[in-house]
């Protein structure tokens, strides 16, 4: 097998304000959450229902911060266009995950380029609010769990409910049918389409204290992008 994969990773902190400027300490505690969520080290996990317990697992990826970049521009909102990134380029995208830390709008806490796109909007951005687990961070998503769901659209993962009505898949069989995003903080069991849906998985839309897992399959889709030939060989 591949092993543990570790990813370097660049951050670019692009800012209007002073509080948007995030703290080197935040940044830490979003890397310290990426870890823990793709390695299971997260606390969290042992509230799992035992219906889900042979599919939780340990992705084997691990991250680790390799550059901050920090800009100041008075834009307050960057949207969901990818402004912010052909304002400040992706560093060697081949070879890093980039993350653009920067104020969105519009209520939107992150959103990513899946593998296989142009190189020069390849990454995931993240609303400051919503990135790290302290400092400049709001409830009910301080968690850090938004940039743990983009990571895993980088890295191939669709939403648990395929974005379609329980007959559209998010081409991962250990995660059951869906129709539809739940949110908040399901109480188990939530039955949709036949069966109990994976509410805790990274990859739905509940709040950061509700999500604590990624799948068998998910890992194995992930860490398919590695192999020789793979869109993230080079990471
Ligand atoms: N809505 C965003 C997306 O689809 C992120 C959702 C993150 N959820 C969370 N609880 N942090 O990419
Ligand atoms: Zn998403
Ligand atoms: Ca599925």
């Amino acid at each position: 097998g591949l092993g543990v994969l570790n990813i370097p990773v660049y951050v670019h902190v692009v800012y209007s304000n002073s509080a948007q400027n995030i703290s080197d300490n935040q940044i830490a505690s979003q890397i310290t959450v990426l870890n823990e969520d793709f390695r299971l080290a997260n606390s969290d996990a042992s509230q799992l229902p035992a219906e889900f317990s042979n599919d939780i697992t340990d992705t084997e990826i691990e991250f680790t911060l390799a550059g901050t970049f920090r800009h100041a521009n008075s834009t307050g909102s960057w949207g969901t266009n990818d402004a912010v990134k052909y304002a400040y380029p992706p560093v060697t995208p081949e070879t890093h995950l980039n993350i653009w830390v920067c104020n969105i709008g519009g209520g939107i806490l992150g959103y990513a380029q899946f593998p296989g796109g142009p190189a020069n909007t390849d990454g995931v951005v993240v609303g400051a609010q919503y990135f790290g687990t302290t400092g400049y961070v709001s409830a009910p998503f301080d968690g850090g769990r938004t940039t743990t769901h983009e990571v895993g659209h980088y890295l191939n993962l669709r939403h648990i409910w395929g974005d379609g009505r329980c007959n559209r898949d998010d081409f991962v069989a250990d995660t059951p049918k869906s129709d539809a995003p739940n949110y908040g903080c399901p109480s188990y069991p939530t039955y949709n389409c036949k069966s109990n849906d994976m509410t805790m998985n990274y990859m739905d839309y509940v709040d950061d204290a509700c999500m604590y897992m990624f799948s068998d399959g998910q890992r194995n889709r992930m860490r398919a992008l590695f192999a020789p030939g793979g869109v993230r060989e080079g990471l």
